[in-house]
C-alpha cells in the first residue's frame, strides 16, 4: 500500500532589526508568510551580540559591507522563524525578493524587501539560501530543535 504523504521541507527565516522596529512591518511579513502556506514551526526573539552576527555571517568577512553588517545585525531586537512548506528554502528567497534595494525595488516591488527594504544592508529578511545551508542556519538560531528527530515526527510540530 503506498504511503500518502507530502514531503515539507525547512527553512531559517529571520525579520531583521529594521523591520522588526516597525509593527506594521512585521505583521505583514507573519500574514505573507501565512498566506503562502508555510507552517510556522518554531519562532523566537532574540537581540544579538556583535560576536554572534560574526559568527552567523562569516562566510562575508572580506567584503566590503562586513563591518556594517554585523553591526546592524546586532543592533537591536529580531525575529527568527523555522517554516515548513514544499521547497520552502525557494520559496520564502522568492517572497522576500532580491538583496539589494534598487534591484529589489525595481524588478521585484511585491517582495518583502521590494516593499520594505531600506538599504542593501538594511533589508528586512534572511532566508536559508541552500538545504545545507538551512541545515546549519537552523541549529545556530534554535540549538534546541533537532531537525532528525522532528522529521521522524519524535518532536511536536508546532511549539
Ligand atoms: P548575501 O548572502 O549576499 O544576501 P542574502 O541575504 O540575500 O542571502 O548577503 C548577506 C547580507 O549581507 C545581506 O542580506 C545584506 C548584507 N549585504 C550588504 O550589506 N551589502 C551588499 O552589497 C550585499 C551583497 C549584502
Ligand atoms: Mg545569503
Amino acid at each position: 500500500v503506498p504511503r500518502l504523504c507530502r514531503v515539507l521541507q525547512l527553512t531559517l527565516a529571520v525579520i531583521k532589526p529594521d523591520a522588526v522596529a516597525h509593527p506594521l512591518i512585521i505583521e505583514s511579513i507573519n500574514a505573507n508568510i501565512l498566506e503562502n502556506k508555510f507552517l510556522i514551526i518554531r519562532r523566537k526573539d532574540l537581540h544579538w551580540k556583535k560576536e554572534h552576527s560574526e559568527m552567523f555571517y562569516a562566510e562575508h568577512s572580506n567584503r566590503f559591507f562586513y563591518q556594517r553588517l554585523v553591526e546592524f545585525m546586532s543592533s537591536g531586537p529580531m525575529q527568527a522563524y523555522i517554516l515548513a512548506r514544499d521547497d520552502a528554502i525557494r520559496h520564502w528567497r522568492e517572497m522576500m525578493g532580491p538583496t539589494k534595494v534598487f534591484r529589489a525595488r525595481h524588478t521585484s516591488p511585491d517582495t518583502i524587501r521590494g516593499r520594505f527594504g531600506l538599504t542593501d544592508t538594511r533589508n528586512t529578511t534572511h532566508g536559508s539560501d541552500s538545504v545545507e545551508s538551512a541545515q546549519k542556519e537552523i541549529p545556530f538560531f534554535f540549538p534546541d530543535f533537532c531537525i532528525d528527530r522532528w522529521m521522524k515526527e519524535e518532536e511536536p510540530l508546532y511549539r
